[in-house]
């Protein structure tokens, strides 16, 4: 089973513990916080995912906050990591397969929760095409 490191700040809460607990059989979660729906700041948060994946505690993770955009800038601080913030499955194949995205970054305020949970499945199931993207993304660290 894979573990998957998973964070998010208040305007992420209940996505997180959603997907929690959809993909409870087929992933093991690290989950780094925010443990309710109270004001918090969601760099930490994204700092959190990026420190395990660094650490090698785990390869990939997620991160929800209220749009996806200020915890995924705050994870992709970090060279080693390539967060994409992801509104539909496509764009979560595509960011796999090109640009070998390590977090997945989803705002609650933006998608379903059926859409959710198309894109964490793309995202799981996608594997990195490399080839031709190695370059680039060797580039980006
Ligand atoms: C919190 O209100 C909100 O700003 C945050 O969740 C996120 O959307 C920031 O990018």
């Amino acid at each position: 089973m894979e573990k998957l490191a998973i964070a998010c700040d208040h305007g992420g809460y209940t996505l997180k513990e959603a997907i929690k607990k959809q993909f409870a059989d087929r992933v093991e979660f690290l989950d780094l916080g925010t443990d309710s729906c109270d004001s918090v700041d969601y760099p930490e948060y994204g700092q959190a995912v990026a420190k395990a994946i660094i650490d090698g505690e785990v390869k990939r993770g997620i991160l929800i906050c209220g749009t996806g955009i200020g915890i995924s800038i705050a994870a992709n601080r970090f060279p080693q990591i390539r967060a994409a913030n992801c509104t539909n499955a496509t764009m979560a194949r595509l960011t796999r397969l090109h640009n070998n995205a390590n977090v997945l970054a989803l705002g609650e305020r933006l998608i379903g929760l059926e859409v959710a949970f198309d894109i964490v499945t793309t995202f799981l199931e996608t594997e990195y095409e490399g080839g031709r993207h190695d370059r680039r993304v060797q580039k980006m660290s």
